[in-house]
């Protein structure tokens, strides 16, 4: 067994492990993004020439993010996931961060454990159809947005995810949206469309917004009929609390969010309604 860097033609390889395991929102576009901001966090594992798992490190500026750790149904049990894990921290520790997060799936969370890393809380997905609502204040996402949206992400969030804001405007997202006052941007929003809904995330508010629900409310006036999928962090109750009001579902056997080193609180703030996705936070 072997774990080298992805290429670009391993892409289907890696969609088609995230595929069988119904992870939807994990599509080509998605394995491309993170292959073109760190091809050297993309691992790929291989046994003589067959391919057999897949893990991906972000690196911020500050922090680092792990996900998309998938092996083959046939090939588990044998270490391989734990390898690539390590594989994963290790380049994160060389680029000199300090703190590492991911969710974890239940099952998945001694793995983790093992190799140090420790519960925050729990990562929630809800699944809802709210009623739209058009709103005068909000706007779709141009690209001149990108330096006060990137600004208003970063101050939340807690590092630097332009890169990733910056590729969803270029790759042209389903749906971005922007809550501007007196021509101040306030809040954002995204989502696209994926196989079973739209997946929605991040949407980040500014503090003291009296109501956040409505760039939420704007999106869903153009999603029609399909199901949003949101993933909320358990610590952010105000975001928690506005979903079930407006009928949305929880999934049970939530995920769980891990810090490894020196935590940083990555993602934790109540100005965060949504995460991203759950392989970057
Ligand atoms: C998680 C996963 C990558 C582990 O790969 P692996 O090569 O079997 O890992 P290892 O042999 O190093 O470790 C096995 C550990 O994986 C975990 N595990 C076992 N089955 C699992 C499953 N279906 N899903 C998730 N984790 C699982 C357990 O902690 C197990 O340890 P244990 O045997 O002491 O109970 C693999 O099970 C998988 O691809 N699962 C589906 C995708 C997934 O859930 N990924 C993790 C997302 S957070």
């Amino acid at each position: 067994m072997q774990i080298r860097q992805m290429t670009p033609t391993d892409m289907n390889v890696a969609v088609e492990l995230a595929t069988r395991e119904n992870w939807y929102s994990e599509n080509q576009e998605v394995f491309r993004a993170f292959l073109f901001h760190d091809s050297k966090g993309c691992f790929i594992a291989e046994k003589g020439e067959e391919p057999v798992g897949i893990c991906i490190a972000t690196p911020y500026t500050h922090a680092g993010f792990i996900g998309e750790l998938i092996v083959a149904e046939e090939h588990r049990g044998q270490g391989i996931g734990s390898m690539l894990l390590k594989k994963a921290i290790e380049y994160l520790q060389t680029k000199g961060i300090q703190s590492i997060y991911l969710d974890a799936v239940p099952k998945a969370v001694t793995l983790y454990e093992r190799q140090g890393f420790h519960r925050v809380c729990s990562s929630l997905r809800f699944t809802g159809k709210p009623e739209g609502k058009e709103d005068d204040h909000v706007r779709a996402m141009r690209k001149w947005d990108l330096d006060p949206v990137c600004r208003l992400d970063r101050n939340a969030f807690g590092d630097d995810r332009h890169f990733f804001l910056k590729w969803i405007s270029f790759i042209g997202p389903d749906f971005a949206k922007v809550f501007a006052k007196d021509k101040v941007i306030i809040g954002y929003i995204t989502g696209r469309y994926v196989k079973n809904g739209v997946s929605v995330g991040p949407w980040v508010m500014s503090p003291d917004i009296f109501n956040p629900e409505r760039l939420l409310l704007s999106l869903a006036m153009e999603t029609l009929d399909e199901p949003l999928h949101i993933g909320v962090l358990e610590i952010n109750k105000k975001s928690i609390q506005l979903l079930r009001s407006l009928g949305f579902q929880e999934k049970e056997n939530p995920s769980v969010r891990m810090a490894w080193g020196k935590e940083k609180d990555l993602g934790t703030a109540s100005t965060c309604f949504a995460i991203g996705s759950p392989a970057k936070g």
